[in-house]
């Protein structure tokens, strides 16, 4: 099978280390890729948000599959383009996509079917949203409707503070569009939990679970970014939980979606908060989760793409595939080294230096680097995802902090608290 992955980041990197590994691969490209990725597969010029560009390529290179990182290319309905054009892809069509693009949508969704989540209310104008917020109990959350880049969210401790967060979606006009709905909701109190499925439309088959720290600091300092770091298995968190989650969250949401006629084929990712009341849904997304893909791919140990296959409709037994799903027992850590000052202002294009040094149990995933004459340079604000793989939660820690202890760039920020229950 001949496949094109679309994406750039270090969950692209991770999905084509583990699709390059897979029996039935005849050829790998990425668009636009990285010279991370290169490493497994071969990179095509384009944006991959453009449905023309990304049918072009596909066709150019015959591809059998398109598979779909990053939400913007899914938003921008290349799903459909490419299957309007007689080309497989893995990932939902734009209709489908909503449940992360609308988090209104989503909330809608959640209610129809029954979805445990925390209660909300939708406004479409900043006085009805402002009195409301007057009103509503302390500490409350504050969300644009439309997809912000992780920065839609507000944890509203103070008054003030959810009435600044309405101003700057909906009268400051900070978001664009994507501001122009808001929700507030229940603050959930809890731990959270990522857990990612995959689905043809009907059948819903579960990932292992992952936890995603999101806080900059340790602690859970600081603003949230797109992701500090990450660990698979999450303690306390075992089969019993992962059964429940499918039974009432992911499978009501597909066969929802199936319902309504806009049928859910990709991965569904449900954000959770773990409450003393049981798992609310705190998001949806409709992708590969970045960084958890880069802790639950390395302890897969069933070949990926005939599961990405059978969910973009190339074969109708992802459900066997699912029970067949082997896992290694092995834990997985990502520690997530980004560039100072990220994820405000940054500068890039500092040398990376020890990225040869890392042992073996050690995969360094490329999130944000480049390479210049010399060597490897830092390029984005999330730099790398260096995942260690051990016996225990505790030993792969300690390979994935030994690997970033030997890694080093002007600037590098870590968190150290990464999997340290
Ligand atoms: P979201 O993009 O909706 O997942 O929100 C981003 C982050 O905000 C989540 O990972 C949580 O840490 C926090 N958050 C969102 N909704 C709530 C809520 N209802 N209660 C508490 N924290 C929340
Ligand atoms: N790690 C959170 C996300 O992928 O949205």
């Amino acid at each position: 099978m001949k496949v094109l992955i679309l994406g750039s980041g270090g969950r692209e990197h991770a999905l084509a280390w583990k699709i390059s590994r897979s029996a039935a691969l005849t050829g790998l490209w990425v668009l636009p890729g990285s010279e991370g990725i290169a490493e497994y597969a071969e990179s095509l010029q384009g944006d991959p948000e453009s449905p023309g560009t990304v049918v072009e390529s596909a066709r150019r290179i015959g591809a059998d599959l398109v598979v779909v990182g990053p939400e913007a290319p899914l938003a921008a309905g290349v799903v459909d383009a490419l299957e309007a054009n007689g080309i497989a892809a893995f990932g939902p069509r734009r209709d489908a996509a909503r449940i992360e693009s609308s988090k209104v949508y989503a909330k809608e969704l959640m209610v129809e079917a029954g979805i445990p989540t925390a209660p909300f209310a939708v406004f479409s104008d900043a006085e009805s949203a402002l009195a409301h917020v007057a009103e509503r109990t302390l500490p409350m959350v504050v969300k644009a409707d439309g997809l912000a880049a992780g920065k839609g969210v507000t944890v509203a401790r103070a008054r003030e503070q959810a009435e600044d967060a309405v101003r700057e979606a909906m009268i400051d006009g900070r978001f664009g569009e994507a501001g122009a709905q808001i929700l507030v909701e229940d603050c959930l109190v809890g731990e959270e939990l990522s857990l990612m499925a995959i689905s043809d439309g009907e059948v819903v088959v579960p990932l292992q679970p992952a936890r995603d720290y999101k806080a900059l600091r340790d602690g859970d300092e600081g603003p949230n970014t797109g992701g500090m770091g990450c660990v698979s298995p999450v303690p306390g968190c075992g089969e019993d939980l992962v059964s429940r989650v499918c039974r009432d969250v992911l499978q009501p949401a597909v066969s929802a979606m199936a319902r309504r006629g806009t049928p859910f084929r990709g991965l569904l990712y449900a954000g959770l908060m773990l409450t003393a009341e049981g798992p609310r849904v705190l998001e949806f997304n409709c992708r590969f989760g970045d960084p958890e893909t880069q802790v639950v791919l390395p302890r897969m140990r069933s070949d990926l793409l005939p599961i990405l296959a059978a969910s973009a409709g190339m074969r109708d037994d992802l459900e066997d595939l699912g029970v067949k799903l082997e896992w290694s027992r092995d834990a997985a850590v990502c520690v997530v080294m980004a560039s100072g000052g990220y994820p405000l202002s940054y500068e890039t294009g500092f040398p990376i230096e020890g990225l040869d040094a890392v042992s073996p149990g050690g995969f360094v995933f490329h999130a944000g680097t480049a390479r210049d004459d010399e060597g490897w340079i830092t390029s984005g604000g999330r730099v790398l995802g260096v995942t260690g793989l051990g016996p225990s939660i505790e030993e792969a820690r300690d390979t994935a902090y030994d690997a970033v202890g030997r890694i080093a760039f002007p600037g590098a920020h870590f968190r150290s608290d990464v999997a340290a229950f």
